[in-house]
C-alpha cells in the first residue's frame, strides 16, 4: 500500500513532513516533489534501502543516483574534493536545479554511485523537498520517481501511475514548477563537463564559470555510464514518437503530410504541438492534439512536456508526431534533449 499525503507546497505541514522523514530514516521509499520533477527518495547511507529503490523502479544498478542534501555544508561532507568551482556554482545555484558530480567521500555507499568514484549532489529548492531533507537529517538518494525509461513525473498522479503499491509514501504537492530535470555538471575531472542539460541553462553556468571552459558530454559508451540519462529511449512514452525540427512553416507542412500518410495506413495519430499550430489542430481524425502552450514560452512548455507525453500515451494513438524545439537557448537545450530522447532518434529535420 502506498500512502498519499497531501502537502501544501508553500506551507508544508510539519506533521506530514516528519512522518515522511521518519519513513526515510527507517529505510522506507518516499516520493516527494522537487522543483524539477518528483523524486523517489531513500536514506542514501542505507545500502538495503538503496537496493530496494533500484528494485522498485526497475532501474539497472549501473545507473548512479543523485544524493539530495539540505545545504552546501552537508554536500561538502559527502565529497573529498569540493573544489572552488563547486563552491562558486553552489553559491550561485543552490538551492536549485543544478547537480554537481564530485569525487565521493567513503561514507557514500557504492550502491548509490554504481561503483563510480564520484557522487552526484544537489540541494533542491522546493520547500517540501527542503523541509523533508532538514527533518530527515540524512542525505537522500533520489532518482526521478518513474519506472525506468518512462517520462519523469511532474505530478503525484504520474508517480502513482508507475509506482503505486511499490513504494511506501507519496507527498503530493501538485505540479512541479520547472518540469525538466536538473542540469548535471561533472566537476570530478580537471575541466567541468555538462553531462545533462536541465533547469539551469548553459548560459547561466558560463556566466559563473567565467574563463573556465565547459565541455559538452561525449557519446555514451558501454559499461558504467558517465550519465545514464544520456541513454537513448530514456524519458520515453511507450507509443513511438517522431520529432520534427526546423523552421515552423516547414515543420507544420511536413507534419501535415505525415499525419495524412499515417492515417491512410490506418494508424491513429496523436500530436504534440504549440498554440500557434492551428493548421494541425484542424486535421480530421487526430485522436489527441496536445499543446505545450505558446512556442516562445519555454518555461510553460517545460512544465507541460512530461504530462503531455503521458497524456498522449494514454490517448490510444498508435504514433505521436511532435513539433520539436528549434531554439536551444535557455531551457530550449533541455527541452530539445528530452524530446529527442523521447523520439529515440526518430528526428526529422525540416
Ligand atoms: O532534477 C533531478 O535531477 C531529479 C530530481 C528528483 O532531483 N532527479 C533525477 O534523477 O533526474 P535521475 O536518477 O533520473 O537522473 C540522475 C542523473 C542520471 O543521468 C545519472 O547518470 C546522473 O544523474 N549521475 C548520477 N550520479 C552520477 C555520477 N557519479 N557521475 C555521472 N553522472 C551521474
Ligand atoms: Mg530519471
Amino acid at each position: 500500500m502506498t500512502i498519499v499525503v497531501p502537502v501544501d507546497s508553500r506551507d508544508p505541514d510539519p506533521g506530514a513532513i516528519e512522518r515522511a522523514a521518519a519513513c526515510l530514516r527507517a529505510g522506507g521509499l518516499v516520493a516527494f516533489p522537487t522543483e524539477t520533477v518528483y523524486g523517489l527518495g531513500v536514506h542514501a547511507l542505507d545500502r538495503g534501502a538503496v537496493t530496494r529503490l533500484f528494485e522498485a523502479k526497475g532501474r539497472p544498478s549501473s545507473d548512479p543516483l543523485i544524493v539530495h542534501v539540505a545545504s552546501t555544508a552537508q554536500a561538502r561532507a559527502l565529497s573529498v574534493r569540493f573544489s572552488p568551482t563547486a563552491e562558486a556554482l553552489a553559491a550561485r545555484f543552490w538551492p536549485g536545479p543544478l547537480t554537481l558530480v564530485l569525487p565521493k567521500a567513503t561514507v557514500v555507499p557504492d550502491e548509490v554511485t554504481a561503483g563510480l568514484a564520484s557522487v552526484a549532489l544537489r540541494v533542491p529548492s522546493h520547500p517540501v523537498a527542503l523541509a523533508l531533507l532538514v527533518a530527515a537529517g540524512v542525505p537522500v538518494a533520489a532518482p526521478s520517481a518513474n519506472l525506468f525509461s518512462r517520462p519523469s513525473p511532474t505530478r503525484a498522479a504520474h508517480v502513482l501511475a508507475d509506482l503505486d503499491g511499490r513504494i511506501d509514501m507519496v507527498l503530493d504537492s501538485g505540479a512541479t514548477t520547472v518540469g525538466v530535470e536538473s542540469t548535471v555538471v561533472d566537476l570530478s575531472a580537471d575541466v567541468p563537463r555538462l553531462l545533462r542539460p536541465g533547469g539551469i541553462s548553459r548560459e547561466a553556468l558560463v556566466a559563473v564559470l567565467g574563463s573556465t571552459r565547459l565541455e559538452e558530454a561525449g557519446p555514451v559508451h558501454a559499461g558504467p555510464q558517465r550519465s545514464p540519462g544520456l541513454l537513448e529511449r530514456h524519458y520515453s512514452p511507450r507509443t513511438p514518437l517522431t520529432a520534427y525540427e526546423g523552421q515552423a512553416s516547414r515543420v507544420l507542412e511536413r507534419m501535415r503530410v505525415d499525419v495524412l500518410a499515417a492515417q491512410a495506413e490506418g494508424r491513429r495519430v496523436g500530436l504534440l504541438i504549440f498554440d500557434g499550430d492551428a493548421a494541425l489542430r484542424e486535421l480530421h481524425g487526430v485522436v489527441m492534439a496536445r499543446s505545450l502552450g505558446p512556442a516562445t514560452v519555454l518555461e510553460g512548455a517545460a512544465t507541460e512536456l512530461y504530462a503531455a507525453l503521458r497524456d498522449l500515451d494514454a490517448s490510444g494513438a498508435d504514433v505521436i508526431l511532435a513539433h520539436g524545439f528549434d531554439d536551444v537557448r535557455g531551457l530550449g537545450a533541455a527541452l530539445r534533449d528530452r524530446l529527442r530522447r523521447a523520439a529515440a532518434g526518430h528526428v526529422v529535420t525540416c
